[in-house]
């Protein structure tokens, strides 16, 4: 009873404050009966006040046991049910397979060698010609350095048909078939010259390691916060994930959305004197026979040879319709350096002046990571009458705005909330993307990107998928209160690795966030950009952030949305 009045009280006290602290107490007799009487009293008042106490969300199971014993405390410890219940659902869709356990003494011999295995192009089902339309299967074989078939699966491999005379390509859809052999599926979109490539991203022994780093060090990343009150600083460590005693923790949850942060207590300071959130670094703690499962140009993005021919010549296809029934549902393809959308979206090529034509009268919110920067960065730099205004912000966090009086164009760039891994921006500007959400006012003239991801790959994926559910739900606010709203989201890429990129950052983390994205955005009236398969089937490198080509072809989609060609 005291100790539930306790976190009763210390709940009330957490969300009005911030940072209080319940400090255990062994009452006297007396102060039994004293206790008792002030909770009665407490929960009747609290009961007259009609609080539903079903209702209210558990905000940190650490609290119910006060204690000065180092605790764990992570932002996820405190799921309400409804999201454990899409959790749940989600496991399913970032389901990996099994991938070998490494003992202390393993042999990089032993692991997958993209340059002992191979692929082949499988013969046409129903022999005859290819033709467009119809659906190319490849097979992908793993072997070890000693070129020994792999019996297991969950190696990340990347597929893509191209031909770069035509600046044409495709991403490929690959299947898993957890006994060291893959399909890779395509779909037959142009006619002539098709070449396949296979890109072996981590071997499967490596996934066993982030997947533990992950399950091991969730705070691998770590933040900072400068406190500060008169000539007193201090400055401490933040995350999404702390472990301490309870009295040093400083939790700051954010009222609208339920979001938990945490950072130390500063020792002389108070919770409220944090003025700043920056980066603050990364502790890299892997053995380094582990480190050679990262090697660039070893086994890291490197390509697969070809066991037989590595082309294919596609026919037109006569009949003028479906060819075959497919696996592989690319969202488009390049044609001529042009990206064509598969789902009926007439992706229309702009230039700087049918750019502001398509803009005229709007207003273009773009909130997120610095993936969906580049693109207020290209808007501002393809207008020439679309001048910045000057905010005095960080360029990194922004906010960041950009004015075309003449068209009435409005363009604005604002970071998602922690855990963003930029320089110092201030904690008034550490805003949550669904807060900012449900202050658009939204309509025709609004055009809204969100681009939320790449800083939440070292995190375990519960982090973000309440990060999405929460946008999500502003999102659906925001489309029901104006309809008219274009919503956009760009979705995760592929990009360059090196060790340190693919501990903190690797595809295969990406990838597990992207088909939680698309997931559960799946059911909602926003449009996706499919940065993925962009990225993925165009000639230029992985990178995280695309070189302008790719850019481009990006914006030229997002205004194809905003202004389709019927209407042009
Ligand atoms: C690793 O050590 C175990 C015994 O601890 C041994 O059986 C195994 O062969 C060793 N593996 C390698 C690859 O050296
Ligand atoms: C790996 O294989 C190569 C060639 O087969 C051999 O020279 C090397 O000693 C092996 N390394 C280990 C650690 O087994
Ligand atoms: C692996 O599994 C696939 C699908 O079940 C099967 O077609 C293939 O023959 C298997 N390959 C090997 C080498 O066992
Ligand atoms: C692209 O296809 C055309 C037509 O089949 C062919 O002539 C050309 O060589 C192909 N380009 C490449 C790089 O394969
Ligand atoms: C932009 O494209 C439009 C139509 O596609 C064309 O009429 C116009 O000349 C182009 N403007 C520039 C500056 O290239």
């Amino acid at each position: 009873m005291c100790q539930r009045c306790c976190s009763i009280l210390w709940h009330q006290e957490m969300s009005l404050m911030k940072g209080g602290i319940c400090r255990p107490f062994r009452p006297s007799k007396y102060g039994s009966i004293a206790l008792f009487t002030l909770c009665s009293i407490l929960l009747l008042l609290l009961y007259k006040r009609n609080i539903d106490w079903t209702s209210v969300k558990p905000t940190n199971k650490v609290s119910l046991k006060p204690t000065a014993q180092p605790v764990s405390t992570c932002s996820f410890d405190s799921l309400s049910p409804e999201e454990l219940l899409v959790f749940d659902s989600l496991r399913d869709v970032i389901l990996w397979p099994e991938t070998p356990s490494l003992k202390s003494n393993f042999s990089l011999n032993d692991t997958s060698d993209p340059r002992q295995s191979s692929f082949t192009i499988l013969p046409r089902t129903g022999r005859g010609n290819w033709r467009v339309g119809d659906q190319l299967h490849v097979s992908i074989r793993i072997r070890d350095f000693h070129g020994r078939p792999k019996k297991s699966g969950g190696d990340v491999l990347l597929a893509r048909l191209h031909n770069s005379t035509f600046h044409a390509g495709v991403a490929g859809h690959v299947v898993d078939h957890r006994n060291g052999s893959y399909s890779a599926f395509f779909s037959l979109l142009w006619e002539g010259r098709a070449q396949v490539e296979v890109v072996l991203v981590h071997p499967s022994e490596a996934v066993t390691v982030l997947q533990k780093l992950t399950e091991e060090q969730p705070d691998r990343i770590y933040f900072k916060s400068l406190f500060q009150s008169g000539s007193v600083s201090e400055t401490t460590i933040c995350n999404v994930c702390l472990t301490g005693t309870q009295q040093n923790f400083c939790k700051y949850t954010d009222l609208r959305t339920g979001e938990p942060w945490f950072c130390f207590k500063p020792h002389k300071l108070d919770c409220d004197a944090r003025i700043s959130h920056a980066k603050g670094g990364f502790r890299q703690n892997l053995q380094s026979t582990e480190e050679k499962l990262f090697q660039c140009g070893v086994n890291m993005k490197v390509s697969i040879p070809a066991l037989g021919p590595e082309n294919i010549d596609v026919l037109p296809n006569p009949k003028d319709g479906k060819g075959m029934t497919v696996k592989a549902h690319p969202s488009g393809y390049y044609y001529k350096g042009a990206w064509q959308a598969l789902d009926g979206t007439r992706v229309h090529q702009f230039n700087s002046s049918t750019i502001s034509q398509c803009l005229k009268g709007k207003a273009v919110h773009i909130y997120g990571d610095s993936t969906v920067r580049q693109w207020y960065e290209y808007l501002t730099n393809s207008l020439p009458d679309l001048n910045e205004f000057d905010l005095l912000t960080s360029k990194q966090s922004g906010p960041l705005m950009a004015l075309d009086y003449v068209n009435k164009i409005l363009v604005t760039f604002r970071s998602h909330g922690p855990p963003i891994r930029f320089a110092s921006l201030p904690v008034s500007q550490l805003h949550y993307v669904a807060n900012e959400l449900d202050s658009v006012i939204g309509g025709t003239n609004t055009v809204v990107v969100i681009g939320v991801w790449s800083h939440f790959s070292t995190f375990p994926v519960e982090v973000y998928i309440r990060r999405l559910l929460n946008i999500r739900k502003a999102v659906v606010r925001l489309l029901s209160r104006a309809p008219g709203t274009t919503v956009v989201i760009r979705t995760a890429n592929p990009k360059e690795m090196t060790l340190y990129e693919s501990l903190t950052n690797s595809d295969w983390f990406s990838l597990q966030r992207d088909k939680i994205l698309r997931e559960i955005f799946r059911k909602t009236n926003v449009r996706l950009v499919d940065a993925w398969e962009m990225i993925l089937a165009h000639h230029l490198p992985h990178k995280l952030h695309p070189e302008s080509d790719i850019v481009k072809n990006m914006i030229d989609v997002l205004l194809s949305f905003v202004c389709p060609v019927a209407d042009f």
